[in-house]
C-alpha cells in the first residue's frame, strides 16, 4: 500500500479538512503529521485546542491510518523520516507563507520520487473564518486565562501592548501586518497602572482604586478574547492580596506584575528623579507566597518585578532578587530598566540563563526602544511589552485637533486629522 502524508493544524475542525482526508485515503495509508502549537505559532495565531486535544480528535477522522507530531512547519524531517510516495494538502498554500514550505515539500519529494497532490481549496470555509466568527461569540475567563501560558511556550517572544479601554483593546484583538508573508499580531494586552491612572488624569501613585481598575477590565474583556496581563503596582498591603488574586483570577486576568517596591509609589520611569524605597528580599518573597497561595487554577501567573535596576543599583543585586523571587513562587521575572542603552538588560539576559531553573523573562522596552523584539528573543526575552503607547499616541493627536478648533474657530481645518463619521460609524461591529 502508498504512504500518504498529510500535515495539518486540526484546530477548529471543517469540511475542508475532511476532504483532505478523504482524497489522500484514496491514494494509500494515511499519516496525519500534526503541527505542535509552536509550529502553528510561528506563521499564524496559536490554535484554540491544545495539541493533545488535536490529537485525540485527529485520530478519529476517518481515513487517518496514524498521527505523528510535526515540530516545524517545514516537513522535511518527517517527510524524510517516513518517505510517501505523497504528500496532499488543499492548494490554497501556493501563494502567502507557506509557499517556501510548499516548495521546500516537491524537492524532497523528488529524492525517492514522491509526488505532491493538491486538493481544490474548499469554498465558503476556512479556519480563519471560524476564528473570526469565534470572536464575535467571545470567549470564557478560563480559556482566556489559559492561553498566555501557552503563548509563552509556544512563540519565540510574547507581543503585549498597552491597553487603557473597549476601544484600545479592540485594536490589540484585530490588527494584522503581514510582513513577507507572516501575519504580526499582539498576542495579548498589557493593563498599565500609569495609563490607566493618566487616563483618568490622576497620578500613577495607586490613586485609582482596585474596583476601577477591575471595571476597565470588564469594559476590555467584553470586546475581546486575548490575554491580559495586569499591572498591580506594589500591592501595599499582603493582606489584600488574597483578595485580588482571586477578583482578577475570577475575570480571566492571566497574570499579575508586582514590583518590589515599598512606600508611596512613583511610576519606575521617573527613575532617581523621585525617591523610591526597594522591598526586602524576605518581604518581597512572602508577598509572592501569599499571591500564589491564593490562586485557584494552575494557569495563573505571579510575574515579580524588579526594580533594582531602575534605582541605579547593580546587576549582581538584580540577579540575587532573581534568584530568590523564582525560588519563592514567581512564575515568571520581569526586569526593568530606565537606562536608553539596552546593554544593561542585555547583560542580565546573559547571566539571567545560567541562573537555577529560570522562569520565563520579561522586559518593557520604553526607554531602550531602539531594540527590536527579534534582538531580545535571541538573549532569552520570552515576553516584551509596549507599556504606554496606546495612550502615548492618542493625546498628540487629540489635543493637537482641540488646538486646531480652537485657533480656527471651526472644526473644518482638522478633518483630516480625525476619521471620517462613517468610518467611526463602521469602526465598531453592529453599530449600524
Ligand atoms: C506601567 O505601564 O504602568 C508600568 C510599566 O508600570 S513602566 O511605566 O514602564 O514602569
Ligand atoms: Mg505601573
Amino acid at each position: 500500500m502508498k504512504k500518504v502524508y498529510v500535515g495539518m493544524s486540526i484546530d477548529l475542525i471543517h469540511p475542508g479538512h475532511i476532504n483532505v482526508i478523504k482524497e489522500a485515503s484514496k491514494l494509500g495509508k494515511v499519516t496525519v503529521g500534526l503541527l505542535t502549537d509552536k509550529a502553528i505559532a510561528s506563521y499564524k495565531r496559536l490554535p484554540y485546542l491544545t495539541y493533545d486535544q488535536r490529537k485525540i480528535v485527529v485520530e478519529c477522522i476517518k481515513g487517518v491510518d496514524d498521527v505523528m507530531t510535526q515540530y516545524t512547519l517545514d516537513y522535511t524531517d518527517n517527510l524524510n523520516e517516513v518517505k510517501p510516495d505523497y504528500v496532499v494538502h488543499g492548494d490554497d498554500w501556493r501563494v502567502g507563507s507557506q509557499a517556501s514550505v510548499r516548495k521546500k515539500v516537491i524537492d524532497t519529494l523528488k529524492e525517492w520520487g514522491g509526488e505532491l497532490v493538491e486538493i481544490p481549496y474548499t469554498e465558503g470555509i476556512s479556519s480563519t473564518q471560524l476564528h473570526e466568527n469565534l470572536e464575535g461569540i467571545g470567549t470564557t475567563p478560563n480559556n482566556r486565562l489559559k492561553r498566555l501560558r501557552r503563548l509563552i511556550e509556544a512563540k519565540p517572544i510574547v507581543r503585549v501592548l498597552e491597553v487603557h479601554n473597549g476601544l484600545t483593546g479592540l485594536i490589540v484583538e484585530h490588527l494584522e501586518v503581514n510582513n513577507d508573508g507572516v501575519v504580526s499580531e499582539f498576542n495579548a494586552m498589557w493593563s498599565s497602572s500609569l495609563t490607566a491612572s493618566t487616563a483618568k488624569g490622576k497620578p500613577d501613585i495607586e490613586a485609582v482604586d482596585m474596583t476601577s481598575r477591575i471595571a476597565d477590565i470588564n469594559e476590555i474583556f467584553e470586546v475581546t478574547t486575548k490575554p491580559l496581563i495586569f499591572d498591580v503596582d506594589k500591592w501595599a498591603r499582603t493582606e489584600h492580596f488574597s483578595f485580588i488574586v482571586k477578583s482578577l483570577e475570577r475575570l480571566g486576568v492571566s497574570a499579575v506584575i508586582v514590583e518590589d517596591k515599598i512606600g508611596l509609589k512613583k511610576n519606575s520611569l521617573l527613575g532617581t528623579e523621585v525617591t523610591k524605597t526597594q522591598d526586602s528580599i524576605e518581604n518581597f518573597c512572602q508577598k509572592i507566597r501569599v499571591g500564589k497561595e491564593a490562586q485557584i487554577t494552575d494557569d495563573f501567573m505571579f510575574i515579580a518585578r524588579i526594580e533594582i535596576l531602575i534605582l541605579g543599583q547593580g546587576l549582581d543585586d538584580a540577579l540575587t532578587r532573581a534568584q530568590a523571587y523564582m525560588d519563592a513562587g514567581a512564575d515568571a521575572i520581569m526586569i526593568n530598566s530606565k537606562s536608553k542603552d539596552p546593554e544593561e538588560i542585555f547583560k542580565f539576559c546573559e547571566e539571567y540563563g545560567s541562573l537555577n531553573m529560570p522562569v520565563p523573562l520579561i522586559v518593557a522596552p520604553s526607554n531602550y526602544n531602539q531594540v527590536y523584539e527579534e534582538e531580545l528573543a535571541d538573549r532569552g526575552v520570552k515576553v516584551v511589552i509596549y507599556a504606554n503607547h496606546m495612550l502615548r499616541s492618542a493625546y498628540p493627536a487629540m489635543r493637537a485637533v482641540a488646538k486646531s478648533i480652537l485657533k480656527n474657530g471651526r472644526s473644518y481645518d482638522s478633518e483630516d486629522q480625525c476619521i471620517s463619521i462613517k468610518e467611526m460609524l463602521n469602526l465598531i461591529p453592529r453599530t449600524r
